[in-house]
């Protein structure tokens, strides 16, 4: 392990060589979106020329595409900790979303209920409004004090119940920053055998995200925010992904990985995915603790951990000179 260089990290992102009327461009706006380091450009480059083909083919091409997808797979579930035929890739969350929600939707009843939360994207939300309407579903929400912003944990025994049928909340919030204790929600939402959700889009770009650990049926990110192209992973447990009845075309095949896919995904931003995901561990490989030569999910989990680290510092830099402001 080495300390921090900035440099050598700055380096590896072209966007960050870019002058507007010969000034520096500077990034604010990292919720909605970062940059990419050249790595991914390189695997979604590489995605289109040498590998331009569905998948499915027994020519150059179509096999090029395949080992594309699986290594996206083995990448994504180290990411998450999840089995690699628990991976599925979309374009969005969102959209992601919308589609499991119709999926689910078709196992409820009138008068059942869905538990959602006042600290959600509305990405995790409007799905699943959508689908209540649909069905004659009732929503119930959970709240957060306005004071601490915290989930009002208290009120999950009253909110979950024998008709809740699904149980979706926030990991950390765009809207506040508060890290939410998703187990905590997960626990009540099984507790009662609901299907339970966790947006981690603002989470997974910095922390490492345990699905194991968490207990979720599903899980959603989306690699634009932490280093890769547009798109959306989600990870689906096993028991739900062999329970749902697939929305589809019917030639389609049932199996994983390609259950759940609308049409052909873009394999070049599943190369690019990989290409994010290799990016966070080689963070670990060059300034993590103790991830030489170790797995791709405890390289990734250093990364992770390095890159928090070097965050701290620089959160520390920004609030001392906020401080030094007048009138702040
Ligand atoms: C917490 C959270 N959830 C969901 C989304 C939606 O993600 P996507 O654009 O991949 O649909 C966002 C986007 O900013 C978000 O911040």
């Amino acid at each position: 392990m080495t300390d921090w260089n900035d440099d050598e990290v700055r380096a590896r992102f072209p966007s960050l060589t870019i002058r507007d009327e010969a000034r520096e461009r500077v990034y604010l706006d990292a919720p909605a979106g970062s940059q990419v380091p050249q790595r991914v450009i390189d695997r979604m480059v590489e995605a289109l020329v040498v590998s331009c083909a569905n998948e499915g083919g027994h020519f150059r091409t179509s096999q090029g595409t395949m080992r594309i997808v699986e290594d996206g797979l083995g990448a994504a579930a180290a990411f998450l900790n999840a089995g690699r035929d628990e991976i599925v890739f979309g374009l969005n969350t969102t959209s992601l979303l919308f589609h499991f929600s119709r999926m689910l939707a078709r196992e409820w009843q009138p008068g059942d209920e869905i538990l959602l939360t006042r600290m959600d994207h509305d990405g995790n939300v409007a799905p699943w409004l959508v689908a209540a309407e649909e069905r004659g579903v009732t929503v119930r929400w959970l709240d957060f004090d306005p004071e601490t912003f915290e989930y009002r944990y208290d009120a999950l025994d009253t909110l979950v119940g024998p008709r809740t049928r699904l149980v979706a909340c926030n990991h950390a919030s765009n809207l506040l920053g508060t890290i939410n204790d998703v187990a905590r929600i997960v626990a009540a939402g099984r507790a009662v055998g609901a299907v339970t959700m966790v947006d981690a889009v603002q989470s997974a770009p910095h922390f490492p995200i345990d699905v194991e650990r968490i207990g979720c049926d599903l899980l959603a990110c989306s690699p634009y925010k932490f280093f890769g192209p547009h798109a959306g992973l989600l990870y689906l447990k096993g028991e739900l992904r062999d329970r749902l009845k697939p929305l589809k075309v019917r030639p389609s095949s049932s199996d994983m990985p390609t259950r759940f896919s609308l049409g052909m995904p873009s394999f070049e931003a599943i190369a690019g995915t990989t290409g994010a995901i290799e990016h966070l561990a080689w963070l670990g490989d060059r300034f993590g603790r103790g991830a030489g030569g170790a797995t791709l999910r405890a390289r990734i989990v250093a990364g992770l951990d390095a890159a928090a680290r070097q965050e701290a510092v620089l959160m520390r830099r920004l609030f001392d000179g906020f401080d030094q402001l007048r009138g702040f």
